[in-house]
């Protein structure tokens, strides 16, 4: 019981120190450009081409107004509410429910369509989207992401690099990091080049906005780190067998260790419910 909660406390000033360096007291600002940038950038462009999202362009000619502002702040509500054109958007997105975003309401929804609207009107959105060029990706855009993902190029801005917390494929398999998800499957959970491309350039997750909403990586990181991805998405399976045995490894790992601390967790309940399961048997067989 003891060791992995030093193990975990042994972590803990690494994980504060970089969110820190990231974070420092920094008052979420509620202008409702600031706010679209940090929560919708990920899923929406005005102008742009459709993310995981619509694209928001001219949304007040399709929609009324008062329904999109009602929409935004719980659009699970309106959907589950069985509204027809939720429903159709909802099928567009391929069943992606778009999620309530914490700090919404209803003066903030207001501002957001009106901000929308505006935007729209202009020949070019500020929150177009990422223009990243999409000429095929190149041997060369892979070993460049991932020089970059190991942090042997160092990022514009100076921050951590991806091996400090992710490992993808073969790289940094058994060395990368563990405070955030492998990502040799990302590529294609997040929508490939496009979908990822917005990602990055505003990650929607609380660790990663932290780490790049101050500092956002560069279209020319992003182009090779979208190689690197595809590369490791397109690999997994056709890689040989030792591949599978490394997962074998590190799943059959994973297990003994999770026994070993659900058991240790959960010994009492354990032992209290097989002691009510002895007495119930017990009474039953004196009757
Ligand atoms: C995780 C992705 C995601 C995020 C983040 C997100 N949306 Fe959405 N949004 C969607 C999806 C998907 C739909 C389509 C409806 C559905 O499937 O839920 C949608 C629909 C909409 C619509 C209606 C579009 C239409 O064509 O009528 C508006 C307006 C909208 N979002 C605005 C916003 C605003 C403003 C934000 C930020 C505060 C935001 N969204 C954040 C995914 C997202
Ligand atoms: C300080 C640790 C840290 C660093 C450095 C870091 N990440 Fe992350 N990343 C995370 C964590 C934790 C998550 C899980 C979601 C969250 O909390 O933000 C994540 C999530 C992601 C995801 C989404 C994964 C998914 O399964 O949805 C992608 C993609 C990603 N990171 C890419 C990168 C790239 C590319 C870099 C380097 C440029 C990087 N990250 C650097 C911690 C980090």
């Amino acid at each position: 019981m003891n060791w992995p909660l030093a193990m975990k406390a042994a972590r803990m000033p690494l994980v504060v120190a970089v969110l820190a360096a990231g974070v420092a007291p920094r008052v979420r600002a509620q202008e409702p450009a600031t706010f679209f940038r940090q929560n919708c950038v990920a899923c929406h462009t005005v102008g742009g081409g459709r993310l995981t999202g619509p694209d928001l362009k001219n949304v007040v000619a399709r929609k009324d107004r008062a329904w999109l502002v009602h929409f935004i702040q719980n659009p699970k509500v309106v959907i589950d509410s069985g509204d027809p054109y939720a429903a159709q958007l909802l099928q567009e997105a391929r069943g992606v429910v778009m999620p309530a975003l914490p700090g919404m309401n209803p003066a903030m929804a207001d501002g957001l369509i009106a901000l929308i609207e505006a935007e729209s009107k202009l020949e070019k959105s500020q929150f177009v989207g990422l223009q990243l060029s999409d000429r095929p990706f190149t041997p060369a855009d892979v070993a460049a992401g991932t020089q970059i993902f190991l942090g042997t190029k160092r990022l514009a801005t100076g921050g951590p690099p991806c091996l400090s917390c992710h490992s993808i494929g073969g790289v940094g398999a058994m060395g990368g990091g563990k405070l955030g998800p492998d990502l040799t499957l990302v590529y294609e959970r997040l929508g490939g080049r496009k979908g990822v491309g917005a990602w990055l350039t505003a990650p929607a997750t609380p660790t990663m906005q932290t780490l790049f909403s101050p500092a956002p990586l560069r279209a020319e990181e992003i182009l090779p780190l979208l190689a690197l991805l595809e590369d490791a998405a397109l690999r997994r399976g056709t890689e040989g067998p030792v591949a599978p045995l490394t997962f074998f490894l590190i799943g059959l790992a994973g297990t003994v260790f999770s026994l070993v601390v659900f058991d240790l967790a959960w010994q009492e309940r354990f032992r209290n419910v097989r002691r009510t399961l002895v007495d119930r048997i017990a009474r039953r067989g004196t009757r």
